[in-house]
C-alpha cells in the first residue's frame, strides 16, 4: 500500500514549501504542548511563581492561535496538492491512447479526477507533518522521561505495542467495512446512472416493475452495508476509552509503585502522567492516519495506474511532406485485448482513388479506419505510407491528413456551428459554412431553426436525429478539406432523398482525393475504384466491382441482398 504512494509522490512536483511550513508549525505546536506538563507539574506540587503562571498562559494562548493557523495552512497545502494531481491526470487523460477508455468507463474517469485526488491530497498533506511531528514528539517525551527516571521511559515503550496493535486491528476492520460500503455505493450509483439513460427503452419494453425491484435491491444492499459500517463507529468510542483506561491504570499503578519506592517525586509523577497522555494522543493521530491511508488505498492505486499508463507518442521522426502516396497494410494483425479482429491482412489503398471496404458486420471495417488514424496500433505488421511506416510521422501531422466521419457521428454539446468548425485552426467565413452545410444537405434544417447555426445540438447531439448528426459530421468533412477522407457508413442513417443529395456532393468531394469508405450502398460500392472484401478478419478479395463479383461467392450474395433490399 505504501508503494503506490511513493510512486505517486514522484509523478508531480509537490508544494514542498507549504509542506515544510506545515511541518515546522506542527513541530512548534508540539514543542509548546510539551512545555505544559513541566509547568503544570510545578503548579500541582505547589510551586506557583509568576514565571510558571505566565508560561502556562502564554503556551495556552499561543496554541489556540496556532491551531487555527495550522488548519488553514493544512487546507492550503492540500488544495495545492489537489490541483497538481488534477492537472496531471487531466493532461494524461487527453494524451492517453483510446485503448485506455475501452477498459475504464467515463464515470470512473470523472471520479478519479475529482474524488480520488482529494483523498490523496488529504493524506499527503497530513502525512509528512504528522509523521515528523510524531517522531519528534516521541523522542522528546522519551528523552524527558528518561531524564526523570529511565524506568518511566522503558515502561512507556513496553506498553506502546498494545496500543499500536489495537489501533491497527481496528484500522483494518474499519477499512474493510469502508471498502464494502464504498463498493455498494458505487454499485448503486452505476445502476442508477445506467438505468436512467435507458428510461425510454425500459418503458417500451414495459419493464418498469422489474427495474423498480432491481433498484430497490441495490438500495437495500447499500443500506445493509451502512448498517454494518455503523458498528465500527459504535466500537470506536468504547475501544478508545478502554485503551485510555488501561493506559491510565498502567500509569497510576506503575507511578505509585515508583513513588512509594521513592525513586520519583510526586511532581515527576504528575509530569509523567501528562506526558503519557500526550504520547498516546499522538499514537491516536497515527491510528487515524493509518485508517485514512488504508481508505485511500484504492484511490491511490487507481491514480498510480492512470499516471503510469503509456501515453500516445506525439513527437516522432518525420513530418508528412508528400501527401501523394499510397497507403498500405503490410501483414497487419490486430486484436482488441484477446479478441483477434484482423489476421495478417495485406492490401493497398492507392492515392487519389476511392477504396470501398465491404463485408459482414463485426468484420473489422471500422477498425481499419481507426488503425489508419493510429487510434490503435497493430499487434503485428505495419501500415506504410509510401515506403515509410506511419509510426514514424509526428502524430498531429499524421492525423491532420484525415477527415473522418465516424459510424455513429457523435457530436459535442454546443451549437451546430461549433460542431461543424470543430478542429479547424483557421477562420471560417460565413459563406464557407453555408456552402459546407448545403453540400451536406443540412442547410435546410439549419435554416428552420430559430437560432440557425447557433442552435444547440444537446448533449452528444441528442436533440438531432441520427441522420442530422451524420450530415453535420459530413459538413465538417467538407469544410476540413483534407487529403484523405474516411467515411464509416456515413450515409447509413440518411433517408433516400438526402442520401442522393449528399452522395452527389460527396462524389465531388472525393474527386482526386484518397477516400476510404465503408459502405452498404451499391451505388457507392459500384463506383469505387477498388473494393476490399473483408470477412472474419481476413481479406477475402480485392479488385474492382466486376472483378470481385467474379471471384467471390460471398460478394455475389452480398450484392444480391443489397439489390433486393433497394428494390423491395
Ligand atoms: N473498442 C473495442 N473493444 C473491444 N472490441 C471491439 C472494440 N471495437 C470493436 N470491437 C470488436 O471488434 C470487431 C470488429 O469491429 P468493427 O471494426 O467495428 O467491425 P465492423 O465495422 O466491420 O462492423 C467486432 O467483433 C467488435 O465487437
Ligand atoms: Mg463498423
Amino acid at each position: 500500500m505504501w508503494r503506490s504512494y511513493i510512486r505517486l509522490l514522484f509523478k508531480t512536483r509537490l508544494p514542498w514549501f507549504w509542506l515544510g511550513l506545515l511541518t515546522a508549525l506542527n513541530i512548534a505546536d508540539i514543542t509548546l504542548g510539551l512545555l505544559l506538563p513541566a509547568y503544570t507539574a510545578q503548579v500541582a506540587s505547589g510551586v506557583i511563581t509568576s514565571t510558571v503562571i505566565t508560561g502556562v498562559v502564554v503556551v495556552i494562548v499561543v496554541r489556540v492561535l496556532f491551531s487555527g493557523i495550522i488548519r488553514y495552512i493544512g487546507k492550503i497545502t492540500s488544495y495545492k496538492i489537489d490541483i497538481r494531481y488534477r492537472k496531471l491526470i487531466w493532461n494524461r487523460l487527453m494524451r492517453s491512447p483510446i485503448k485506455l477508455y475501452d477498459t475504464v468507463k467515463p464515470n470512473e474517469m470523472v471520479s478519479r479526477t475529482v474524488n480520488d485526488t482529494s483523498q490523496i491530497s488529504a493524506v499527503i498533506s497530513g502525512l509528512l507533518p504528522a509523521l515528523v511531528g510524531m517522531v519528534y514528539g516521541t523522542v522528546y517525551i522519551a528523552k524527558v522521561l528518561y531524564d526523570y527516571d529511565w524506568r518511566l521511559s522503558a515502561g512507556l515503550v513496553l506498553y506502546s505495542p498494545v496500543y499500536v496493535i489495537a489501533i491497527i486491528f481496528y484500522g483494518k476492520w474499519n477499512y474493510r467495512t469502508h471498502k464494502y460500503t464504498q463498493n455498494r455505493l458505487a454499485g448503486l450509483t452505476q445502476f442508477l446512472s445506467e438505468l436512467l439513460v435507458s428510461i425510454p427503452l425500459i418503458k417500451s419494453f414495459a419493464n418498469e416493475k422489474k427495474e423498480t425491484n432491481r433498484g430497490k435491491d441495490n438500495i437495500q444492499l447499500y443500506y445493509k452495508a451502512n448498517m454494518k459500517r455503523s458498528l465500527t463507529t459504535w466500537v470506536n468510542t468504547p475501544l478508545t476509552s478502554l485503551l485510555n483506561l488501561f493506559m491510565e491504570l498502567f500509569v497510576i499503578i506503575f507511578g505509585i509503585y515508583l513513588v512509594t519506592q521513592g525513586t520519583i517525586t510526586l511532581q515527576i509523577w504528575i509530569a509523567f502522567f501528562m506526558y503519557v497522555g500526550m504520547y498516546f494522543g499522538m499514537l491516536e493521530t497515527f491510528g487515524v492516519m493509518y485508517t485514512q491511508i488504508k481508505q485511500s488505498q484504492g484511490a491511490t492505486s487507481r491514480i498510480a495506474h492512470l499516471v503510469e499508463n503509456d501515453l500516445e507518442q506525439y513527437h516522432r521522426e518525420q513530418e508528412v511532406h508528400n501527401n501523394q502516396l499510397d497507403l498500405e497494410f503490410d501483414h497487419l494483425t490486430f486484436a482488441y485485448g484477446d479478441k483477434l479482429v484482423l489476421d495478417d491482412v495485406s492490401f493497398k489503398i492507392p492515392y487519389g482513388q476511392v477504396t470501398a471496404i465491404v463485408g459482414p458486420s463485426g468484420g473489422g471495417k471500422s477498425t481499419i479506419l481507426s488503425l489508419l488514424q493510429q487510434l490503435y496500433h497493430p499487434n503485428d505488421g505495419q501500415i506504410l505510407f509510401g515506403d515509410t511506416p506511419v509510426e514514424k510521422f509526428h502524430l498531429d501531422s499524421w492525423r491532420g491528413l484525415f477527415s473522418y466521419v465516424a459510424q455513429d457521428s457523435p457530436l459535442f454539446a454546443g451549437s451546430i456551428r461549433e460542431n461543424i468548425v470543430y478542429g479547424l485552426e483557421r477562420e471560417v467565413t460565413e459563406s464557407e459554412l453555408v456552402q459546407a452545410a448545403e453540400n451536406a444537405n443540412i442547410l435546410g434544417f439549419i435554416n428552420e431553426q430559430p437560432e440557425k447555426f447557433d442552435a444547440p445540438v444537446g448533449e452528444g447531439g441528442s436533440s438531432l436525429s441520427g441522420g442530422q448528426r451524420q450530415r453535420v459530421a459530413i459538413a465538417r468533412a467538407f469544410l476540413r478539406n483534407s487529403d484523405f477522407l474516411l467515411l464509416d457508413e456515413a450515409m447509413a442513417s440518411l433517408d433516400v432523398q438526402s442520401e442522393k443529395a449528399v452522395q452527389a456532393a460527396m462524389n465531388v468531394l472525393m474527386e482526386g482525393r484518397t477516400a476510404v469508405v465503408v459502405a452498404h450502398d451499391l451505388s457507392i460500392i459500384r463506383n469505387a475504384d477498388q473494393i476490399i472484401l473483408l470477412n472474419e478478419g481476413k481479406v477475402e478479395t480485392t479488385g474492382s466491382h466486376e472483378e470481385v463479383l467474379k471471384e467471390s461467392e460471398l460478394y455475389r450474395q452480398f450484392v444480391e441482398f443489397l439489390n433486393n433490399t433497394t428494390e423491395g
